[in-house]
């Protein structure tokens, strides 16, 4: 795999595809610490061994540590152990460790450099590159962020064989919506895949969906307009998440998200229900093949009335208006727009039982 550069108006940076993280880590010269993710740790002792475990902070990957006591936590070890701004922070882990990672490395000494080793398949495909971070404040999630993205990101696809099957499928969530955002060809190789967890060809969809998501960030870097599509399934996903107070993981409320605002498309006259169905089709035969029930579908849209992007009672849905072709589609929040989600809710119930 090539390198993948990415511009940025902060500077530019690169994406490599590494065999062996030990290699690289042994290339990254000078003095560095680390912010490494306790079970990636664990999981891989024998490789880290060569480290100083002085060095490492070690970051409890849970939400309730991704919030500002950890940074100023990570940011009072630095200052203990005599980090100066020519040091290098080094990261290993998924969206916890990096979001927590890049606020404190932009915070302290008014920034230092930091290197991403993503460890989970979202960080690799979607979360690594943007340089966009959250966390949270006490209950609510990604208020305090900031843009600083690393220097450099290294991703050894080994790491993806001790991930569950909920954290793959979270990164499953994000490349199925890459595949259908920019042209039909990875999503057609995608219907072709006969094994999604684990995955033999994940390198390559990775690699793809990085693309994807640069040229998108390259034209939007702060989150104006175009990088809305980003949000693809999210909107719905987002409500079923808080609806099943988090039982349904992200990636799997993002593909069932998927599906919703597929239907709606389908419904509105955007896209034919053929590619609504193929679509559909994939999604129960890769990542769903179970129906998600929703026993009350009012209280799930009631979720939607207050998401925070309402505006003059107006969401603006990402839809497909082509085969993977995506736009931003403004719908006002009515009782029709309510009515169609039980429709859906209805057919796809009729789906799923036949
Ligand atoms: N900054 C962004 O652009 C961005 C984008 C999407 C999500 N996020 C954030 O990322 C977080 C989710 O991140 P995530 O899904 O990457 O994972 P995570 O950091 O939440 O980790 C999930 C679990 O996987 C484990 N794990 C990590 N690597 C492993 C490996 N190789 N083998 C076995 N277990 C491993 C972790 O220890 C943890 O238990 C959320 O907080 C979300 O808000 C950030
Ligand atoms: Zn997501």
């Amino acid at each position: 795999m090539e390198t993948i550069n990415i511009s940025s108006s902060l500077y530019d940076y690169t994406v490599d595809f590494v065999d062996s993280f030990q290699d690289q880590l042994k290339a990254l010269t000078g003095s560095i610490t680390y912010v490494i993710d306790k079970n990636v740790y664990d999981l891989y002792r024998d490789r880290f061994s060569g480290l100083d475990e002085s060095v490492i902070y070690f970051m409890e990957p849970v939400e309730s540590k991704k919030n500002m006591d950890t940074v100023m936590d990570i940011i009072m070890f630095w200052k203990n152990l005599g980090v100066r701004k020519n040091w290098k922070v080094v990261c290993f882990g998924g969206g916890i460790s990096q979001d927590v990672t890049t606020i404190a490395a932009n915070l302290f000494l008014r920034n230092i450099d930091w290197y991403f080793f993503p460890t989970t398949l979202l960080a690799m495909c979607d979360s690594c590159i943007g340089g966009k971070c959250g966390i949270n404040l006490g209950p609510y999630k990604n208020q305090i962020g900031v843009f600083y993205p690393p220097k450099k990101i290294f991703i050894d696809v080994h790491f993806l064989n001790t991930l569950s099957e909920n954290d793959y499928i979270n990164g499953w969530g994000e490349l199925l919506k890459f595949s259908l955002t920019d042209g039909i060809e990875f999503y057609n190789e995608l219907k072709k895949e006969t094994q999604f967890i684990p995955c033999e060809n994940i390198a390559a969809y990775i690699y793809k969906g990085l693309n994807v998501k640069k040229k998108i960030i390259e034209q939007d870097e702060f989150e104006s307009d175009l990088r809305r599509v980003l949000n693809y399934g999210h909107t719905f996903g987002h409500a079923l998440e808080a609806y099943t107070h988090n039982e349904i993981s992200h990636g799997r409320a993002v593909i069932w998200g998927i599906d919703v605002v597929n239907f709606m498309a389908y419904r509105q006259g955007l896209i034919g229900e053929d590619f609504y169905l193929d679509v559909k089709n994939l999604i129960k035969q890769a990542f769903q093949k179970e129906e998600i029930i929703i026993e009350d579908p009012k209280q799930l849209f009631d979720i939607i009335k207050t998401d925070k992007k309402v505006k003059a009672n107006t969401l603006s849905f990402a839809f497909l208006d082509a085969p993977s072709h995506l736009i931003v589609y403004p719908m006002t929040i009515d009782d029709s727009l309510q009515q169609l989600f039980i429709d859906y809710i209805k057919e796809t119930h009729e789906y799923y039982c036949h």
